[in-house]
């Protein structure tokens, strides 16, 4: 699988909704690579574009100087909230520049571009023509487009209408192309009336510098999202004339790009799928799209205006990054919105990990060291509640399975959790600390220990796309680094022998105490 994200406009700092999109594709990859899948993952900066030339003059520094100084905004948060992935597309790159160079010239030998006049208007914020169509009840351009200037403006096009139907067609057949199912309606309705416009991907020097040249007429740039769509296949190798960047038949494969639901349409869903026919990808060539919802705040949208931005960064270093992962990977369904809330961040650690994991592995590592000297053995016959509890298990892994199939992270999380709080109160019922005490009995303690231990194990495992950190730590205390090496299909009960020695444990999830001051 080819796992990308949309790549993030160099022209602020990142936001909440940048670490999200970053962070599930990050949990996404890893668990193919838990499948034992191959798979690839491309993340990136979008550098180009008025926005970034204005922010820049603003700022009395060069375009490259600003972009620069905020890319490494970009690239430090990931590697600071262990976003790994395999390919870094930056689209002032001089291969990805060579590229949209040479599709750009291919495209016009092959008759699909043309040069016309443009009178009408344009939305500098939004960095687009407007049509009749963008216009609100009253007749105005609404507040959404920001500064709207009347243009006459000589420009090249691409002919986007003449691949509409296919597209129509195209995603009529297919209920796996956009992701969720839901959000085709939208895509369908928007195609219905985009019917023999055609798109501008060019911008005059004297509008805007900042961009890729027109190789065929030097007078011009080419149009910001021209340039940002085709950062997939650029950094992917196609074309094959940068050695250093992956090979396009071996990397282009089973392509899904995770994006937001806002640059669904046209950019992705309309756009990109046209660009990509047009250069003779075939239907079975075509990327799925993963589009997801918006982290809002109470109820709002995020925006800068509003002041109500939330900075990644500051949560990472306030309630550290297994908390904003976590968080981030499970308040949320795929595809729907949600409100981002500091309350349920520091809630959901501290109950599903802090307390239900934490005390699942306190018991199963404490335990064990204070009750068998640290060693498993789970002896037989076992009890009606050692079955149930590894039926639990069994349970909890199909559907952690089914969930993360479907992209649905927050689904598998909860499926996880579920098994976890099926340990405690397993633990609580056995009561091991007790039946310590009946020298008896010390052969149910280490049945009962072994059995949440080796739930520890498969918890570790399964958390590992999430937390990699945080599960490394929980194999590393069971003594079996090597759990982090398994693949899904090779869990099942029994990953620890008898008679295995656990190291010591210590406590990895500990609990968020929020000061009273902190609103
Ligand atoms: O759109 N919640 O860049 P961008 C969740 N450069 N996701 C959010 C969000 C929020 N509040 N706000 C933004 C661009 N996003 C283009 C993409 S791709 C070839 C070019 C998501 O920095 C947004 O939906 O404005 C998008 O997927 C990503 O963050 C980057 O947004
Ligand atoms: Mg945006």
């Amino acid at each position: 699988m080819l796992l990308t994200t949309a790549i993030d406009y160099t022209n602020g700092s990142p936001h909440i909704g940048h670490a999200y999109e970053k962070i599930i594709t990050d949990v996404l990859a890893r668990y193919q690579r838990l499948l034992g899948m191959p798979v690839y993952f491309l993340t990136g900066v979008d550098q180009h574009g008025q926005k970034v030339e204005q922010t820049a003059a603003k700022e009395g520094v060069s375009p490259e100087e600003y972009v620069e100084k905020v890319t490494a905004r970009f690239s430090a948060l990931w590697a600071k909230t262990g976003v790994h992935y395999d390919g870094w597309a930056a689209t002032t790159d001089p291969r990805h520049k060579r590229c949209v160079q040479n599709i750009l010239t291919t495209l016009k030998d092959n008759g699909q571009l043309y040069k016309k006049i443009y009178h009408g208007f344009y939305s500098v914020r939004q960095e687009q023509f407007l049509t009749d169509r963008d216009r609100d009840e009253q007749g105005n351009f609404g507040p959404e487009w920001g500064e709207v200037n009347e243009i006459k403006e000589e420009n090249w096009y691409f002919k986007l209408s003449e691949h509409t139907a296919w597209l129509q067609g195209f995603l009529e057949k297919s209920d796996e192309v956009i992701l969720p199912h839901f959000r085709k309606a939208e895509l369908m309705n928007a195609l219905a009336k985009n019917d023999g416009i055609d798109l501008c991907i060019s911008r005059p020097k004297d509008r805007l510098q900042w961009g890729i040249e027109i190789p065929f007429d030097t007078e011009f740039v080419t149009y910001v999202w021209f340039d940002a769509l085709i950062n997939y296949i650029s950094f992917a190798g196609y074309g094959g004339e940068s050695a250093d960047l992956p090979d396009f038949a071996t990397t282009w494969i089973d392509p899904v790009h995770v994006i937001g639901k806002d640059i669904m349409v046209p950019a992705h869903g309309i756009y990109w799928f046209c660009m990509l026919h047009a250069m003779g990808f075939s239907d079975e060539q075509m990327p799925r799209l993963l589009v997801h919802g918006w982290w809002n705040i109470r109820g709002d949208k995020m925006s800068k205006s509003l002041g109500n931005v939330v900075d990644p960064n500051l949560l990472a270093d306030t309630f550290g990054v297994d908390a904003l992962r976590y968080y981030l990977s499970r308040d949320i369904t795929m595809g729907k919105d949600s409100d981002f809330d500091i309350e349920r961040l520091v809630m959901l650690f501290n109950t599903e990990l802090a307390n239900e994991l934490g005390n699942l592995c306190n018991r199963a590592l404490n335990m064990s060291q204070r009750f068998t000297a640290g060693v498993l053995h789970c002896y037989l016959p076992l009890t009606e509640e050692d079955i149930a509890l590894q039926q639990s298990l069994v349970e909890s892994i199909n559907l952690y399975r089914d969930a993360m199939d479907h992209f649905d992270v927050s689904k598998a999380l909860e499926a996880l959790n579920r098994h976890v709080v099926n340990c405690n109160i397993y633990a609580e019922r056995m009561k091991p600390w007790e039946m310590n005490k009946d020298p008896e009995k010390k052969s149910r303690v280490a049945t009962v220990l072994y059995h949440l231990a080796e739930s520890v194990a498969h918890c570790a495992v399964l958390l590992s796309p999430v937390l990699p950190d945080a599960a490394a730590k929980l194999a590393e205390q069971l003594n079996r680094t090597d759990l982090m090496s398994l693949t899904l299909d090779q869990l099942s009960w029994g990953l620890l022998a008898n008679d295995h020695q656990i190291n010591l444990p210590s406590p990895v999830f500990p609990r968020i105490v929020v000061p009273a001051a902190t609103p």
